[in-house]
């Protein structure tokens, strides 16, 4: 096979060994030596607090909100610095005016971060949740489509959707979904967490009223921060933690900003990758992922497994099943060969990133062969 042309592995700058093949964005990824480079002189600024102001922080935090906005398309100002997606989508649901009687319409199996919040909301304000089932033939976005307009059907007050299912990475198109959705009068939150950083996402084409992504994904980033980018139009609302930051004068998506907003060790963390993603361009490091998990597939014919067709499934993330189930263990006995993925709902999720390379994708295949 051809090697990859386009973004070239991108190894050099973690500290992945040789005999490591992560395949495993899709749970967390490694640190580039840069982010965990720029974590250590944040401890410091906390070790010895006389040497460093805390009054040069706050620029940190609009540092990695506009490196976020522009991550997604949007500006600054439409972006909040949060601890969570849970914390995102909380806010996002304590923000959306919804009418009684109508459909919150998602995906079955969806991540509980994204679930919960609207149920609550649902459960105060009579709304009905429809979980849209697995499709048999992996297709999503016509399941999607054909709930939506399902005929007799309550109308759609708001739909929560994430581009891909988080399982498997089932394509959920959301550039076919939105403007339908738009038309029919729905809101539109979007879990962007297994997409931001590894695939373009931009709030211009699916103008949703809230969207948001966490960091230590696919944005290359630490863990317990995340950005919430709301729509102009829902940032008069209220935080879900009152703080002395997100008070007026504080404005725009600052509005929802977390209490303790100015942490020297993250949130330049968060900067120095979200940089990173953007130096190699998104499209790019999307075509370099589906080259790779294209050959992964290639890879495991005549294994017994199966994946989406490729027009079904995300760039970055294949989730390869077997008809009686994964065999018990499988993600252990592929760790002691050095391949390092996660189960979920039964399926094998392979999910490599800028460090991960043909040699990894080819490592793992060998190992699925020996334990298939
Ligand atoms: C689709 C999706 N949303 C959100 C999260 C993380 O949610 P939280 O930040 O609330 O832990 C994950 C983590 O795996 C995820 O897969």
């Amino acid at each position: 096979m051809d090697a990859i042309a386009l973004l070239p592995c991108q190894r050099h700058l973690f500290e992945v060994p040789d005999d490591v093949s992560y395949l495993d964005a899709a749970a967390w990824s490694p640190l580039p030596r840069a982010v965990r480079e720029a974590g250590e002189a944040g401890l410091l600024v906390k070790s010895r607090p006389w040497a460093h102001p805390r009054e040069a922080v706050p620029a940190q935090a609009e540092r990695a909100r506009a490196a976020a906005a522009r991550l997604v398309g949007a500006t600054a100002d439409d972006v909040a610095i949060v601890g969570s997606v849970s914390h995102a989508m909380a806010t996002a649901a304590a923000n959306l005016p919804v009418a009684p009687g109508g459909r919150v319409l998602r995906v079955a199996d969806e991540f509980p971060s994204l679930r919960y919040a609207f149920d609550r909301l649902a459960a105060a304000r009579g709304l009905i949740v429809e979980d849209v089932p697995r499709p048999g033939d992996g297709d999503w976005t016509a399941a999607l489509l054909a709930a939506v307009e399902r005929p007799g059907a309550p109308p759609v007050a708001l739909a929560t959707l994430t581009p891909s299912h988080w399982t498997d990475g089932g394509l959920i198109d959301l550039d076919r979904l939105a403007p339908v959705l738009h038309a029919a009068g729905a809101a539109l939150v979007i879990d962007a967490t297994q997409a931001a950083g590894a695939v373009p996402v931009d709030v211009g084409r699916w103008r949703p009223d809230f969207l948001a992504f966490p960091t230590y994904k696919w944005t290359l980033g630490p863990y317990a921060l995340a950005f919430l980018y709301a729509a102009p139009h829902r940032q008069d609302g209220a935080p879900i933690e009152e703080n002395n930051g997100n008070r007026p004068p504080a404005f725009g998506a600052r509005r929802y900003d977390r209490g303790e907003l100015n942490d020297p060790v993250l949130l330049p963390m968060a900067a120095a990758g979200l940089d990173l993603v953007l130096s190699l361009d998104v499209s790019a490091v999307a075509a370099r992922l589906r080259l790779l998990t294209d050959r992964l597939e290639e890879g495991i014919v005549g294994l017994g497994l199966s994946a989406a067709a490729r027009h079904l499934r995300a760039p970055n993330i294949l989730g390869l099943r077997a008809p009686g189930g994964l065999p018990l263990g499988l993600v252990d006995r592929l760790r002691r060969e050095g391949v390092y993925a996660s189960e979920r709902s039964g399926a094998l999720r392979l999910s490599p990133h800028v460090w991960a390379d043909e040699g990894d994708v080819d490592r793992c295949v060998a190992a699925l062969r020996r334990a298939l």
